[in-house]
């Protein structure tokens, strides 16, 4: 398959939008995902898939713990300022333009939003990517009514960082 019909088939689907969150010991970041799914049951397990060339990359390479919030359609504004926008320059800029609370650890937590929390089990150098398995234990569902935020709500969002 060519790259241009992997990339036109990418663009007909509609996965859900996320953002992953993460805390070093020294700073926070966080960046949008569409790259994450459930892998296991039980035990319960996400993948999330970070680039290498985010901001959040290096926050997270230090992190014990993810956590990783799943957006409804009214969150848009949310998945705008973690997706179009860097901490590469201002360090964690985007934290001082959200509502959110540390969990154990230290990692945000966003206000408002479905999540999951756990320990890095393993990475795994994926490509341009980073795979983080994670090991849930904690689960926050305070927003389950809306329609997910999916891809084609953000297609046409221009990434802080080129991919
Ligand atoms: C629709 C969309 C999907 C994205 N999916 C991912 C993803 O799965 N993994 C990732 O690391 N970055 C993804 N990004 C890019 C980051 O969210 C974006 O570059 C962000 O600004 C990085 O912020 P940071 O440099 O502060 O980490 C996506 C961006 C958009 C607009």
């Amino acid at each position: 398959m060519s790259s241009d019909a992997l990339a036109h088939l990418c663009e007909s689907l509609d996965g859900p939008m996320a953002i992953v969150t993460a805390f070093d010991g020294r700073e926070r970041s966080g960046c949008l995902v569409g790259f994450h799914t459930q892998c296991s049951i039980a035990p319960s397990r996400w993948i999330v898939c970070i680039s290498k060339k985010n901001h959040t990359y290096g926050i997270a390479q230090g992190a014990e713990w993810l956590a990783l919030h799943f957006l409804r359609s009214d969150q848009l504004g949310l998945a705008q300022l973690f997706g179009a926008v860097t901490d590469d320059v201002v360090p964690e800029l985007k934290f001082q333009r959200c509502e959110w609370r540390a969990a154990g650890g230290g990692t945000p937590i966003l206000a408002g939003c479905d999540y999951i929390f756990g320990r890095v089990l393993e990475r795994i150098d994926a490509g341009d990517h980073v795979a983080h398995l994670i090991d849930i234990c904690e689960t926050g569902n305070p927003h389950p009514a809306a329609p997910q935020l999916g891809f084609q709500d953000v297609q046409g969002m221009r990434p802080g960082h080129a991919p």
